[in-house]
């Protein structure tokens, strides 16, 4: 590398303009062991909290797939963001997503996307999550479809990631308190959904049993695979009712029966099938491995009580979606939200978002809506959700759980 360039290059460090191309900038200097070391600021592994690492799809997915494929996903659109960000970011929501408000509430940042390389800053972990991703192999390739990186991608993700910054330490000591960072971190999940609401009900052989069973066969892998590679703390969240969710609701896949409070039975079965097995899998596990902590986060029965409950959250459409091109359930597959208008037999569809956010659970087809994933989090936050009980303000000896705008939620609940 000519001198010129590296004195550039320590200089930029120097002044910790972490803007564009950091992250080759730092890769480089990785290589080259030189004293860049500063470029490491936005990787910082050296912060005494323990680090959050994020596995899933695009209820938590803060941008991964915007980066990796940028201009293909509705929710790099108006109104993906409007109600906070301002614009679009690749989330899935009007605002902040699960994973923000859970970081909120222990203090840290907003996790950034594994892929972002222009002004990364992984200090308080990463976020590995894909929208439109499954548990199963089947959105490895990276096709023409929404999802992206599939679980065990992800863990491969992880993995290169562990590697440099076990490769970057400098010294035996380094490199074991990289290392204990590393278990000391927590694994969280968020996956299994895609598996179904891409593939349930769309033959006549569908096997629900053989289906669970295939996607907490690769979740399964995933879960000990990072066990091998040194986490100790998982938390897994349970699939949602997708049973409940306009986009289920909208589609007529499944047999057309609703249970009691107009969900769609089979879909709900289905969902419950996976949630008791995957209960049975963490169970296993921590059996298995004694000396990790498996926690189940049962984010399931937070959205169920409130499609069964809407008044009790001021909620007025429970299954209706906030943003869509109407219909009984607000949602028009030939014009999502944050799609395109069009003619659709000779009629003109746009879609439109509710004047009132407050009073539906569901923001587009399947994703909460900001208020309600902020509720989500909570359900992690207090550990009312979680079992066995886990306390992550502890874990993390952060500050107390910031109050924001959304108190008044609590406060009616
Ligand atoms: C990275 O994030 C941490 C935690 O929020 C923050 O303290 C730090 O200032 C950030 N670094 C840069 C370079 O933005
Ligand atoms: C699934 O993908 C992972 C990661 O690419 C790979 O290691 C594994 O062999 C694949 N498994 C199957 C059954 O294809
Ligand atoms: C899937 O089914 C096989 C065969 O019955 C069983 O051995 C395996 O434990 C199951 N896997 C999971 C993750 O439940
Ligand atoms: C549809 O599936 C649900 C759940 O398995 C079942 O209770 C219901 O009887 C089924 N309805 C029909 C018409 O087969
Ligand atoms: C979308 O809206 C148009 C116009 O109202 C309607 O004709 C069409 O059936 C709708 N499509 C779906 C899938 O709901
Ligand atoms: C979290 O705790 C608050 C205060 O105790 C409570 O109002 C709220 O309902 C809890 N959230 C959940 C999801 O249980």
């Amino acid at each position: 590398m000519p001198s010129g360039r590296r004195a550039l290059l320590s200089n930029f460090c120097a002044l910790q303009r972490v803007l564009a191309m950091s992250l080759l900038l730092c890769l480089l200097a990785t290589v080259l062991r030189a004293p860049f070391a500063l470029c490491f600021l936005v990787n910082d592994i050296s912060s005494s909290t323990p680090s959050f690492y994020a596995f899933g799809a695009s209820m938590i997915d803060n941008g991964e797939n915007k980066i990796a494929m940028p201009f293909r996903a509705l929710s790099e659109n108006v109104p993906y963001g409007s109600d906070f960000f301002s614009k679009s970011t690749g989330r899935w929501s009007n605002g902040r997503n699960l994973l923000d408000f859970m970081m909120e509430g222990i203090g840290y940042s907003y996790l950034d996307p594994y892929l972002k390389s222009i002004n990364g800053n992984f200090t308080n972990g990463v976020n590995f999550a894909s929208s439109g991703s499954t548990a199963r192999n089947s959105t490895a390739e990276g096709d023409d479809s929404a999802g992206l990186f599939c679980l065990l991608v992800q863990v491969d993700q992880f993995r290169e990631y562990q590697a440099s910054m076990i490769l970057n330490a400098k010294g035996l000591h380094e490199q074991m308190r990289v290392k204990k960072k590393f278990a000391d971190s927590i694994y969280f999940f968020e996956t299994g959904s895609n598996d179904y609401s891409f593939n349930a009900f769309r033959t006549d052989d569908y096997n629900p049993t053989l289906e669970v069973n295939t996607t907490l066969t690769y979740m399964k892998r995933a879960l000990e695979v990072l066990y091998g590679l040194g986490a100790r703390t998982f938390v897994v969240m349970n699939v949602t009712p997708l049973g409940c969710a306009p986009s289920v609701l909208n589609s007529d896949v499944g047999n057309g029966t609703y249970d009691a409070y107009g969900c769609k039975a089979d879909w709900q079965e289905l969902v419950e099938l996976h949630n008791q097995r995957l209960t049975s899998l963490l169970e296993h596990l921590r059996n298995e491995h004694a000396d990790a902590e498996w926690v189940l986060f049962d984010a399931h029965s937070i959205f169920l009580d409130a499609y069964h409950n809407p008044s009790k959250y001021g909620v007025v459409y429970p299954f209706k979606a906030c943003c869509g091109a109407g219909g009984r359930y607000n949602v028009n597959s030939s014009v999502l939200c944050g799609g395109s208008p069009m003619y659709v037999d000779g009629k003109y569809v746009q879609w439109t978002k509710c004047e009132d956010p407050t009073q539906y659970i569901i923001w587009d087809t399947l994703h909460p809506m900001e208020w309600f994933a902020y509720y989500i989090a909570e359900g992690f936050l207090n550990g009312t959700h979680l079992s066995p009980s886990f306390n992550i303000l502890e874990r993390v000896n952060a500050v107390k759980l910031s109050r924001t705008d959304y108190d008044f939620i609590t406060s009616a609940g």
